[in-house]
């Protein structure tokens, strides 16, 4: 009868030994959190807060000197680091804390030579310790110019809805309309346009007069054009008295 049992309970006790030999301590308790045990590859003990968030390891494996490879995690009502965005850094003490409590702000600034084009600068730790989306985009400079509108008027080169810098966009001015300024304009490092947008005034005669002639107003022109007429009239004067000399 012994003889029958004693081989029996020998390797019970040797699968015991083995599986003992491989396996860690009891998981490590973590309050406000259950935890699940995985054995189908070496021995993994996955956690889950109950209440508030885990910070730290989410898996411990049990490794070859059995032992958990990392310290438990922690289930804290708080929210973690708020997530990265691009081109923008997180503002100081924000930069240096990795928990952060329910309400807490946290302010970002665009990195230099980027500028915010648009969203907020701030946000905070929510009661669901999430961080409220600031939503913040930060473009360089010289990105793009947006797409240029004048009043009655329109682009009769390549219309796009960005331009990039150097891009030259060329206006027209509807019917009745004339334009006012340089119909060309180029886009600049700085997301504007250089020169400034032309206008499209409308075409009447009483503001004829206010029209550019080669870029410069009729009106401003007056002083030149009566120094010229004078100058023609001396010339005609000089011309007559010749005549007179030579008869
Ligand atoms: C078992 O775990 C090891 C280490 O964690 C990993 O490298 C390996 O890919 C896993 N094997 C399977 C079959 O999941
Ligand atoms: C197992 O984990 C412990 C705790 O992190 C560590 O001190 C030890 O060096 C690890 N052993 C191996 C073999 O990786």
């Amino acid at each position: 009868m012994m003889n029958k049992i004693l081989p029996g309970l020998c390797l019970i006790q040797a699968l015991v030994v083995a599986l003992w030999a491989e396996s860690c301590s009891e998981p490590p308790q973590v309050p406000n959190s259950v935890w699940n045990i995985d054995t189908s590859n070496g021995t993994k003990v996955t956690y889950r807060c109950t209440k508030g968030q885990l910070f730290g390891e989410q898996t411990l494996f049990c490794n070859a000197s059995r032992q958990w490879h990392a310290s438990p995690p922690v289930c804290k009502e708080a929210c973690g680091k708020p997530r990265p965005i691009e081109h923008a850094k997180l503002q100081y003490p924000a930069d240096e804390i990795s928990v952060h409590a329910v309400g807490a702000k946290v302010h970002y600034a665009c990195s230099l030579g980027y500028y915010a084009t648009s969203g907020l600068t701030e946000s905070i730790c929510r009661h669901d310790f999430t961080w409220s989306d600031p939503a913040l985009v930060c473009a360089p400079p010289s990105s793009h110019c947006m797409k240029p509108r004048v009043e009655n008027g329109e682009i009769t080169s390549e219309g796009k809805e960005r331009y990039s810098a150097e891009d030259t966009v060329t206006f027209q001015c509807s019917a009745g309309f004339q334009l006012e300024g340089s119909p060309y304009v180029t886009c600049t490092e700085n997301g504007g346009w250089k020169p400034e947008l032309p206008k499209c005034m409308k075409y009447t005669t009483s503001n004829m007069k206010e029209f550019l002639y080669h870029g410069k107003k009729l009106e401003d022109l007056k002083p030149r054009l009566e120094l010229y007429k004078l100058s023609l009239e001396i010339q005609k004067l000089e011309l007559e008295i010749k005549q007179k000399q030579e008869a």
